[in-house]
């Protein structure tokens, strides 16, 4: 039976670090997958994070399973983090939510529940999207329908091609919006942006579906979340998928949390039934470790100062290597990529042809995205230059 199935083709974003890592040359340049470096290459693992984890060896006790829900100490901090301490929907008991393995786990959750409420709901996802949405969520059932998002040209968000296609978004539909630091292009909503969103949600009846899995990497973390929140204070319903990948550095603990604002708290707490059946389906029970480290972390005073200094260290220099960049590419092609800097996160579309993308690889071993997506916090002192010079000379 199995010899019946054959080989896939590698996934195009691990795939092609699997590719780089491979690389001999000691000048290459991975800009594959989204992950953080510092200057010396390396992913680090925050001082906040070392701390709760000391202390987490000293205190845990038991293996046993966390409840389906998971821990109660980040499910509480998360929801403050996303929705911000002071929420009314949150003081009202609206928001319900489920530790998931990592934001892939919340964005699978959250498809299953709004599939179990209604099996016929639209997705509608920016055009282009991170590739992984359409696996995560389409294998639920779900149907897509792509919306305009961005425009090669100027290097923006295509706001009126946005907004005419989501005004045929329907009652109930779900619109899959980055809440920041958009995955594949940089290009994030502005605050009047976010309005016109809400304004269009409440009078057809969208739900939003927010991935924030970058929150604090584009500037700081309640300014990440501002979009979300001003659709929080309007809409009766939404859900979210948060991830502590990248903003605590938990990626291989996969640490992530789906959240449903919902109507009352009666019905949050039916929504949470809901994902928790989910949950058993899928898997039973979400994995401990990383959920304990950020409960830790977000709930205890001193940890939770450190690491919003950590962070905002982290986000302030993915902001200096856009700009120096941006001075670097210029220097060296005579071109304008003034655009990298109004950009917000990790990543930026260079507008690199495929075929110049190739050239980079196979003659540079500088290693981007097909569609010249670059992960920006892979830059540092020691690469700037030789990336720089590699482009200008595809280019
Ligand atoms: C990325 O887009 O590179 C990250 O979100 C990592 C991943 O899983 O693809």
């Amino acid at each position: 039976m199995l010899d019946t199935l054959q080989r896939l083709p590698d996934d195009p974003i691990l795939g092609l670090a699997a590719i780089c890592r491979e690389d001999s040359n000691p000048n290459k340049v991975d800009l594959t997958v989204g992950i953080y470096m510092d200057e010396s290459g390396v992913c680090p693992v925050f001082e906040a994070i070392q701390q709760a984890q000391q202390t987490l060896v000293k205190e845990e006790t038991t293996k046993a399973y966390l409840p389906p829900a998971g821990d109660a100490d980040f499910n509480r901090g998360m929801r403050a983090l996303v929705f911000g301490g002071d929420s009314d929907a949150l003081a009202a008991g609206r928001v319900s939510s489920i530790q998931a393995p990592g934001g892939c786990g919340a964005l699978r959750i959250g498809a299953e529940v709004a599939y179990a409420a209604k099996p016929d709901a639209r997705v509608w996802i920016s055009d282009p999207t991170w590739p992984v949405h359409l696996p995560l969520i389409g294998s639920v059932g779900l149907e897509f329908s792509k919306y305009r998002y961005y425009d090669a040209v100027s290097h923006g968000v295509d706001f009126d091609g946005m907004v005419g296609d989501l005004k045929q978004a329907g009652r109930n539909d779900l619109v899959l919006l980055h809440g920041c630091c958009h995955n594949p292009c940089g290009a994030d909503l502005s605050l009047d942006q976010w309005q016109v969103i809400a304004d269009m949600a409440e009078q057809q009846g969208f739900i939003p579906f927010i991935d924030i899995a970058y929150q604090g990497l584009g500037s700081s973390l309640d300014e990440d979340a501002a979009g979300l929140r001003l659709l929080a204070a309007r809409l009766p319903e939404m859900i979210v998928a948060a991830s502590c990948s990248k903003n605590m550095g938990l990626y291989r603990e996969r640490t992530g949390c789906a959240m449903f604002l919902c109507e009352s708290a009666d019905n949050a707490d039916a929504i949470l039934s809901q994902a928790k059946v989910a949950a058993r389906r899928l898997y039973s029970m979400p994995p401990a470790h990383g959920a304990l480290l950020a409960g830790k972390v977000l709930n205890n005073e001193q940890l939770d100062r450190i690491w919003r200094e950590e962070l905002l260290a982290m986000c302030e220099r993915i902001n200096g290597l856009r700009s120096q960049l941006v001075d670097s590419l210029q220097a060296s092609t005579g071109r304008d990529f003034d655009f990298i800097r109004r950009e917000n996160g990790m990543f930026s579309f260079l507008g690199l042809s495929e075929a110049n993308v190739r050239k980079l690889r196979e003659e540079h071993s500088v290693y981007m995205l097909g569609s010249s997506r670059i992960n920006v916090a892979g830059v540092n002192a020691g690469n700037i230059d030789y990336l720089s010079k590699a482009i200008a000379a595809v280019l």
